[in-house]
């Protein structure tokens, strides 16, 4: 996969022309906000030769009343091969796949998971940390409980070797002790709400987005968190003096993590959105050889 994608940064940096997806159609299905995650989809669908077409639920028929698996279904009728879904329901995807005949990709489905983020995270890490990813000192930082950027980080960057620290105020931590219980015991994840602990050394640095859509009243307020949790230049510089800033966007820029570090020397933000097309067009490749 991360080879595939190597090959996939070439071609898309030269405009090479790929038929990997040729005389198929695909369609994108987002039934939440996104901006990168939806483009650069499209963007690794059309460099792949797919056709591609968009629905936007809020003018679908959805409107009208027409239900998800309904809509599922008009999609494959209309003779979609691929289809692309976002949906704030975590599990959206596994139940679009029941009703649709070709392959379905998830581009993050509410708390539950969001695999291609993932991906692209591992190979942005894979580029930026000199002695690679096993043994890393990843450290994610945030609202992790209603993250589903966290949730599948952790099942990849743990499978990658890398020893993964989830920090956070305690409330945005529920349910993440058990996890590291639950993983086998190769896998290392630690779970703290010590700030100068979970970035005292750390190769790298994920702040995740405040995400009060999700979190619903939990927690503390954008203030009280930005005071304790905020990833400031100072804070920074308990981690590796070359630590790799990750955050996977939307930012908002003064919470979570200062403006400075967003857009300082050790921030790879930027090539975490770039890196979403090549990671996405070797998915895409990937899926479709399947059939
Ligand atoms: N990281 C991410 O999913 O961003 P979008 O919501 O803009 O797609």
């Amino acid at each position: 996969m991360m080879v595939l994608a190597t090959r996939m940064t070439a071609a898309y940096q030269d405009a090479q022309p790929r038929d990997d997806l040729r005389g198929r159609r695909l369609v994108t299905l987002f039934a939440e906000a996104s901006t990168r995650t939806r483009l650069s989809f499209e963007m690794a669908a059309r460099a792949l030769g797919a056709e591609v077409s968009h629905l936007d639920p809020e003018r679908s028929s959805t409107t009208k009343g027409e239900s998800f698996v309904d809509t599922v279904r008009t999609i494959g009728a209309l003779g979609a091969h691929l289809l692309i879904v976002r949906h704030r329901r975590s599990g959206a995807p596994w139940v679009a796949a029941r009703h649709f005949s070709g392959h379905v990709v998830n581009a993050g489905d509410g708390w539950h998971a969001h695999p291609t983020q993932a991906l692209l995270d591992l190979y942005t890490l894979r580029r930026h940390l000199p002695r690679g990813v096993p043994g890393a000192r990843v450290t994610i930082v945030g609202d992790v409980r209603h993250s589903r950027v966290a949730r599948s980080n952790v099942w990849s960057l743990t499978a990658a070797g890398a020893e993964v620290t989830l920090c956070g105020p305690g409330e945005w931590l529920v349910g993440f002790a058990d996890l590291g219980r639950e993983l086998a015991p190769a896998r290392r994840l630690k779970v703290t709400t010590d700030i100068v602990e979970a970035l005292t050394g750390a190769d790298a640095v994920m702040a995740l987005r405040v995400q009060r859509e999700r979190a619903s009243g939990t927690g503390p307020s954008s203030a009280e968190y930005t005071r304790r949790y905020g990833l400031t230049a100072a804070r920074l510089q308990l981690a590796d003096p070359d630590a790799v800033v990750l955050h996977p966007g939307p930012v908002n820029q003064g919470v979570e993590i200062a403006r400075e570090v967003s857009y300082g020397r050790q921030s790879a933000i930027l090539d975490q959105v770039s890196n979403g097309v090549p990671v996405r067009m070797a998915v895409l490749a990937l899926v479709a050889s399947e059939s």
